[in-house]
């Protein structure tokens, strides 16, 4: 999820380079780098760990002049945020550098072929090995070399490449990764996305995968893989540059919600597979250590504590260990009582919540093992974890967490199947039914995304509500609370999640004519009994509107609203029922005009206690 740019024309290109970067850091910020043809024609590269404005800094000190270069903003897949990992990369004599955005699958392959030709390394992303094959193929032509390079490399790229063998030219390509050029007047751009060229341009070519891109003194050329020139249209920006950002949502918080199915899958890559064992690379502890384990903690804040409620769940049922599942903020000082045989998982997109980073710190002392589950490579979770889990769910940049927390969701069952593997829990059949079904959930969350409009209907049938009451029974329960988080976050209005069971106790006496109930009804053992609930809340005058797994038309009976979800087991209906929550909250924020993305009083890092 890496940020690339690219500048060939008259300006300096630095200044250019880090202004089109800071409108891609949304794309990852966990260090940044340029590389610029300088007035000898030599390279010179830049580059460091940490925000852009780290490099701002080093670049005051230290300018660079030329008018060709190329910018990243990363964040990291291959190898840790460091100055070393950052890029661009280049070859050995300094000669050829690079940017890239995506993931070069067969790099470990590339890199043994190179070192047998005596080429050497010095970082260990997987990006490195293509300034190498650059510099193999050189002879002269660096475009040839290029088309030479990328028919060798696995994955997804988007390059761009400049070489002080010929330093009047910058090349680029891309391949399921996405790049852009930007035509100004003699002046000429690459960039991820558009945003990062908008205050120099708006003409733009956009390219197709294999289409090389070369500019020089004859200005910008783009050809096939066979050398042919090819014929493209300008495309005229017409938006301006902050919804440009959220690559044409209105906010951010949309986007992130549609890239979910992309999120889900991207976790359980390489991690699930049919016929195999669930592979976790970043984790080391050993099938002894699983069996010696007698308790779990999952301890996390707000959405993250939410996923750790299914996580708990899924580790009882599925590997049969005791888990105890509580708050951050309330676990630290509950003297809790943590041995050698306790596991801990913290849960932390951010990786740097002081709350969660505490239990953490408390667990080791108390001579647990910890895992952490987190979003953002060599975050402070990350770090001092014995395990890490990281989830892919790519910068989330609205302050109210929802890819995040599908991908947590996944995370917690990959954990809880990786033990119930090791503890002979389950039957091979009944963990092949389980992953079958997960590899399902990309395609099913797809399905929901694209029928919103009941939900839309309700948002905008209730936004004036004072309060809105959200109740579910089990797993239904869990994702209950992080639909009732999730509303009063961004649309201000107050909301509960109960179990529903518990309503009877006390607070029934809340309902009255009108009172908005979401009811979750999607696990089957339950849903009787939820109807039940459901004809209660109805009784004393509740506008419900339920969540109810394809199938269940009966529930059209008692309630004024129905929403299915696309059927799979009951385990698994969390990551698919708090799609439609997620957008309920959405639309009633919008219908209020509040605003998304940015909800008062909230950060999206909490940082401090
Ligand atoms: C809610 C939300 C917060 C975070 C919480 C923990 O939408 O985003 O409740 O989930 O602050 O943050 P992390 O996961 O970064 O530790």
């Amino acid at each position: 999820m890496c940020g690339i740019v690219g500048y060939f024309g008259k300006e300096q290109a630095t200044s250019i380079l880090v202004e089109g970067l800071s409108k891609l850091e949304y794309r990852g910020y966990d260090s940044a780098g340029v590389a610029v043809l300088n007035d000898d024609g030599k390279i010179v590269v830049d580059k460091c760990k940490g925000r852009l404005a780290n490099l701002e800094n080093k670049l005051d000190e230290n300018p660079i002049h030329g008018f060709i270069g190329i910018g990243h903003t990363r964040w990291a897949t291959h190898g840790e945020p460091s100055d070393l990992n950052s890029h661009p990369h280049s070859n050995a004599k300094g000669t050829i550098s690079v940017v890239h955005n995506g993931i070069i699958e067969n790099y470990i392959k590339l890199r043994e072929w190179l070192m047998e030709k005596g080429y050497t390394f010095k970082s260990e992303t997987d990006t490195e090995v293509i300034p190498n094959l650059i510099d193999f193929y050189y002879n002269g032509d660096l475009l040839e070399a290029v088309m030479k390079t990328v028919e060798k490399l696995e994955g997804s790229y988007a390059l761009g490449v400049v070489s002080s063998e010929e330093p009047d030219k910058l090349i680029a390509v891309r391949k399921d990764s996405p790049l852009i050029v930007g035509v100004g007047k003699g002046e000429y751009f690459i960039a991820s996305d558009i945003p990062a060229i908008l205050n120099h341009t708006r003409e733009v070519y956009l390219l197709e995968d294999k289409e090389f891109v070369v500019m020089d003194k004859n200005g910008v050329t783009i050809l096939n893989s066979n050398k042919e020139k090819v014929e493209k249209e300008i495309y005229h920006v017409t938006w301006n540059a902050d919804a440009a950002e959220k690559g044409g949502y209105a906010h951010f918080m949309l986007k992130e919600i549609h890239e979910q199915p992309k999120a889900i899958k991207d976790t359980m890559t390489s991690r699930i597979m049919k016929n195999h064992s669930i592979k976790l690379d970043d984790i080391t502890i050993t099938k002894d250590q699983i069996n010696n384990i007698d308790k779990i903690y999952i301890v996390a804040c707000g959405t993250a504590y939410h996923a750790g409620v299914v996580g708990k769940y899924a580790i009882e049922r599925l590997a049969r260990i005791p888990v105890e599942v509580d708050v951050a903020s309330e676990f630290r000082y509950r003297d809790p009582i943590m041995n050698e045989r306790t596991l801990m998982i913290v849960v932390s997109q951010s990786g740097e919540t002081a709350d969660t980073l505490a239990v953490l710190r408390e667990a080791k002392k108390q001579n647990a093992r910890v895992i952490a589950v987190t979003n953002v490579v060599g975050s402070t979770v990350s770090r001092e974890a014995d395990d890490v889990l990281y989830t892919w769910a790519g910068p989330e940049i609205a302050v109210a967490s929802t890819k995040a927390y599908v991908t947590q969701l996944i995370a917690m069952y990959i954990i809880a199947l990786f033990f119930a593997e090791n503890k002979n829990t389950l039957s091979k059949e009944e963990l092949e039914a389980i992953k079958d079904e997960m590899l399902l959930l990309p395609e099913k969350a797809k399905e929901l995304l694209e029928n919103n409009d009941k939900v839309k209907t309700f948002a905008e049938d209730n936004y004036t509500n004072r309060d809105m009451f959200f109740l579910g029974r089990g797993l239904d329960y869990a994702v209950a609370m992080e639909g009732s988080l999730k509303l009063k976050e961004i649309s201000y209005i107050h909301s509960e999640a109960y179990p529903a069971g518990e309503l009877k106790h006390g607070p029934i006496a809340l309902i009255e004519k009108g009172t908005a109930v979401i009811a979750l009804a999607t696990q089957e053992n339950l849903f009787e009994k939820m109807v039940s609930n459901i004809k209660e809340v109805k009784t004393r005058g509740a506008k419900v509107m339920a969540f109810a797994m394809e199938g269940h038309k009966e529930i059209e009976k008692t309630v004024d609203s129905a929403i299915y979800i696309p059927r799979t087991i009951e385990l698994l209906a969390p990551v698919l029922s708090v799609i439609p929550l997620q957008l309920l909250s959405y639309y009633t924020s919008i219908a209020k005009g509040c605003d998304v993305d940015k909800p008062r009083n909230l950060a999206k890092s909490v940082t401090v206690e």
